[in-house]
């Protein structure tokens, strides 16, 4: 009979699974020479057969021990192997991802919505799709105005309870009479979004443009007032010392009625004097007509102060950015939009 010790020195040289298998079947296989012993055993006394059992028993059960032992081994370096192969190595620089950010207008607006909102304005959406009724006579803009003409603005098939074609809103002025239907008075609110014209394309015009409009209505609202909360407001906005200068100008909807430009303070990088750029016009304002507060519901005798102003989104970005040409903005040249 094979010694004990001999068959453990052949396993640990045992370098292969099929090797490992023939080596088992040779010992412990059903033809194997240790289970060949067992069958002997039948022609052995009692007490030979007695003594002869455990002998063998107990060699069995190492031996069947060693052998699985050796087998997790190979299964051990087999599992070490595939997990080598699927390796990832995490030193290695990985590959930039792409990260996705704001267009330069939606981060104009939000800039624009967050300074308002520092100075106490509430931020509110109003409708790209409005009534004949919102667009212009809300705000004081007769039907036959020019401006409603269909050459000027973009009507949609669809009608409205008063049997008038829906218009894609041509100013956010259109927003008026819902918000402070909405809310009531006093009100400090601004509505940011976009707006459609019937424009020829250029440098300066586009079919779509955003504006924001602010509209604050109280008791005792003067034009100084106005001029203070815009010059604080575009100030914030270029983190720029503004200037702002005041014309008349004509809009239904204000009583007077403002264009505004303004400029403001720059260091010019060649010589490092303190310039100030060119006037540049920026917003349409003005006292709200008695008109659009009647129709919307307010007592112009005891509110008449309050102020309305519309400022193109796209113009303060070209002008806090220096783009020449706003049809940048939508043109979709992703190396102008990456850029910012
Ligand atoms: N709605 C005007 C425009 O689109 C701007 C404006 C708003 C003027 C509010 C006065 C008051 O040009």
């Amino acid at each position: 009979m094979p010694e004990k010790n001999q068959i453990l020195n052949e396993l640990s040289a045992v370098s292969t699974k099929d090797e490992l298998e023939t080596r088992y079947q040779t010992y412990l296989g059903k033809k194997g020479s240790i289970t060949q012993q067992f069958k002997t055993m039948g022609s052995l006394s009692p007490e030979e057969r007695k003594n002869k059992g455990q002998e063998l028993s107990a060699l069995k059960t190492a031996l069947e021990e060693a052998f699985a032992e050796k087998e997790t081994t190979f299964l051990m370096s087999e599992i070490n192997a595939l997990l080598e192969k699927d390796l990832v190595d995490i030193s290695l620089p990985a590959k930039r991802l792409e990260t996705g950010h704001y267009h330069l207008l939606a981060k104009t607006r939000r800039e624009m919505e967050e300074i308002a909102q520092s100075m106490g304005f509430r931020v509110e959406m109003g409708k790209e799709v409005v009534s004949k009724f919102e667009n212009f006579e809300a705000v004081n803009i007769p039907i036959t105005h020019p401006a409603t003409e269909m050459h000027d603005t973009i009507y949609l098939k669809d009608k409205d309870e008063r049997g008038e074609n829906y218009v894609m809103r041509t100013h956010t002025s259109s927003a008026q009479n819902a918000v402070i239907k909405k809310y009531g008075v006093p009100i400090k609110v601004v509505l940011p979004g976009r707006c459609y014209r019937f424009d020829e394309m250029d440098a300066t015009h586009d079919t779509m443009f955003y504006q924001m409009e602010g509209v604050y209505i109280d008791k005792n609202i003067s034009i100084a007032n106005f001029k203070y909360v815009i010059q604080t407001f575009l100030s914030g906005l270029l983190q720029k010392k503004v200037e702002v200068r005041m014309r008349p100008g004509y809009f239904p909807f204000v009583e007077p009625g403002f264009e505004i430009d303004a400029r403001y303070e720059y260091l010019d990088q060649k010589t490092g004097e303190k310039k100030l750029s060119k006037w540049i016009e920026l917003l349409g304002a003005g006292m709200i007509h008695p008109n659009v507060l009647k129709t919307a519901g307010v007592n112009p005798e005891e509110w008449r102060s309050g102020f309305a102003f519309g400022i193109g989104v796209n113009r303060v970005a070209a002008m806090k950015y220096g783009i020449k040409d706003i049809r940048y903005f939508t043109n979709g040249d992703l190396r102008f939009l990456k850029s910012f």
